[in-house]
């Protein structure tokens, strides 16, 4: 697996495979690579030929006093997982190399990224796919992955896809869990030990909300309270938001019908954690479903 630092390098790696008749994978990431980024990384391995992995910890999609700073780093650590996991690139520049002049140019999400995570994050939409822009012309990959743990950005930058006819195609792949339920993510690291033995109550909620649509509850808002109710009485989970909204664009949806994404926030001793269900509600019937 090669190292590249630089966006001329990465491109030229990109147009080479491609005229030797291969496609191209890219796998965004922020680095700190665990199980859910591996899968990712080997769901591109099984559907491309050769493999860019990113790791860049992009600013812009961090507001001031968030955790930029403190974000968890180990560049040798992620190269050795990519390799692992089938990788043939790690792209990994410096911040100057993608972010050469303060951007003057964004790409904005528009409304659909100023709810949920946006309305306690107004900017992060506007820098993730500002970044993730910059990485698709960068790496110009035929298909690239993103995992459905952060639905919300999964499904805006489908619609940065549409919207600006980029030429790749997307795949979102399923939340991984640790054994308790506790979805992957490289911030659970800033959780202490009690943190952790809480964290799980997330996913457990959502479950919840799950049992009722089951049960024949349709009213989105009531779902949501029961939701809300549930991680509220762990004492140590405050929720943030809880929602049930319409899987293509995020739009509400009551009663509940369709193919639905129920997410929930919420902040666990100063560290906010996010999760949700994708799941399909056809009449009576409620089955998991894909992003
Ligand atoms: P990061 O948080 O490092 O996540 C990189 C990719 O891994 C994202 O597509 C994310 O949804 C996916 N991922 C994270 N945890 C996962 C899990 N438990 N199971 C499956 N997939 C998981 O998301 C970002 O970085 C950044 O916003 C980025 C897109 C790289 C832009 O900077």
């Amino acid at each position: 697996m090669r190292t590249i630092e630089r966006v001329a390098d990465v491109r030229a790696f990109s147009r080479a495979a491609r005229r030797a008749g291969r496609t191209v994978g890219l796998v965004p990431t922020m680095g700190a690579l665990h199980a859910g980024h591996l899968a990712l990384i080997r769901a591109m391995v099984r559907r491309t030929d050769a493999v860019a992995v990113s790791v860049f910890v992009n600013p812009t999609q961090f507001a001031p006093g968030e955790d930029l700073d403190r974000y968890p780093r180990d560049l040798d650590a992620d190269r050795r997982l990519a390799e692992e996991a089938g990788a043939h690139v790690l792209f990994a520049p410096p911040v100057e190399e993608i972010y050469p002049v303060e951007p003057g140019v964004w790409v904005d999400p528009g409304e659909p990224g100023r709810i949920l995570e946006g309305a306690a994050r107004p900017t992060h939409f506007r820098g993730v796919l500002t970044v993730v822009t910059k990485l698709l012309n960068a790496v110009e990959p035929d298909w690239v992955a993103f995992g459905q743990k952060d639905a919300q950005q999964a499904v805006l930058v489908r619609r940065l896809i549409d919207d600006l006819l980029l030429p790749v195609r997307m795949w979102v792949g399923p939340t991984v869990r640790d054994p308790d339920g506790l979805a992957l993510s490289s911030r659970n690291a800033y959780l202490d030990a009690a943190g952790r033995r809480a964290a799980p109550e997330l996913y457990r909620s959502l479950l919840v909300g799950r049992q009722l649509l089951e049960a024949g509850e349709r009213r989105a808002g009531e779902i949501a309270a029961r939701v809300r109710a549930r991680l509220a009485a762990t004492g140590v989970l405050r929720p943030d938001y809880v929602a049930v909204v319409a899987a293509s664009d995020l739009s509400p949806v009551d009663p509940v019908a369709g193919r639905v994404l129920l997410l929930a926030a919420a902040v666990l001793g100063g560290v906010r954690l996010i999760d949700n269900l994708c799941l399909e509600v056809r009449g009576d019937r409620v089955a998991p479903s894909e992003l």
